[in-house]
């Protein structure tokens, strides 16, 4: 059946292109990003809606592929000595060689700043918006959710600096892509016209 979804058919097509071209990217060029482009990718991300317009939502910028390479081993290390919420498959991913930001100059970590109970819903809009805006821009993005328990940790925030009441939510890598990996499909979805 063809579509009847009233569009405005510029936007419509940069949209689909964005939806559908974003990748998870795993592999970064060295390029350092500046700060200019993350506060514009920033200011994408707090366009999402939140609940009650609340915008619970803050950003901890991380920079340095160096320094994420050591958060890397230590967000590891967590992750294995601490059981829970680490599946087998997972640990089998976390092999020595492996840095869990992939080279990336920066990780973003969006971070819910109320206990509002839909704060973390609203940080994960928040990070599609950011990953779709990077997309268009040319950069790369990867969600990081192997990171946010060392994150999480009060020991790990008063080193890095995130404020005590944010509570990281979605960390998501950023930098120049230096792949371009196909799309693995996605399952039919599931429509229930009730
Ligand atoms: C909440 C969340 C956590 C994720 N955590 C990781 C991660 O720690 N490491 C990783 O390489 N990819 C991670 N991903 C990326 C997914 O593996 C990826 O989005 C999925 O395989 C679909 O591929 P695509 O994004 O290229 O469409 C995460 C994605 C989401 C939504």
């Amino acid at each position: 059946m063809e579509s009847r979804i009233p569009h405005r058919s510029t936007e419509w097509k940069y949209v689909q292109d964005a939806i559908h071209g974003r990748r998870a990217i795993r592999r970064y060029t060295s390029e350092p990003m500046d700060r200019a482009s993350i506060e514009q990718l920033i200011g994408a991300a707090i366009q999402a809606p939140s609940a009650m317009n609340l915008q619970p939502w803050g950003f901890v910028v991380i920079s340095g592929a160096d320094r994420l390479q050591t958060y890397s081993d230590r967000a590891k290390a967590h992750l294995l000595a601490t059981s829970n919420g680490v599946s087998s498959q997972a640990r089998h991913l976390l092999g020595e060689d492996m840095n869990i930001f992939y080279g990336a100059p920066v990780l973003v970590v969006l971070c819910a700043t109320s206990h509002d109970q839909q704060a973390a819903e609203d940080c994960c809009l928040a990070a599609q918006n950011l990953m779709l805006a990077a997309f268009a821009a040319g950069y790369g993005t990867c969600p990081i959710g192997f990171a946010r328990p060392w994150l999480a940790l009060e020991e790990t925030k008063l080193e890095i600096g995130i404020p005590k009441e944010f509570v990281p939510v979605f960390p998501v890598i950023v930098g120049f892509p230096d792949e371009e990996p196909p799309s693995h499909g996605r399952h039919p979805a599931r429509i229930v016209w009730a």
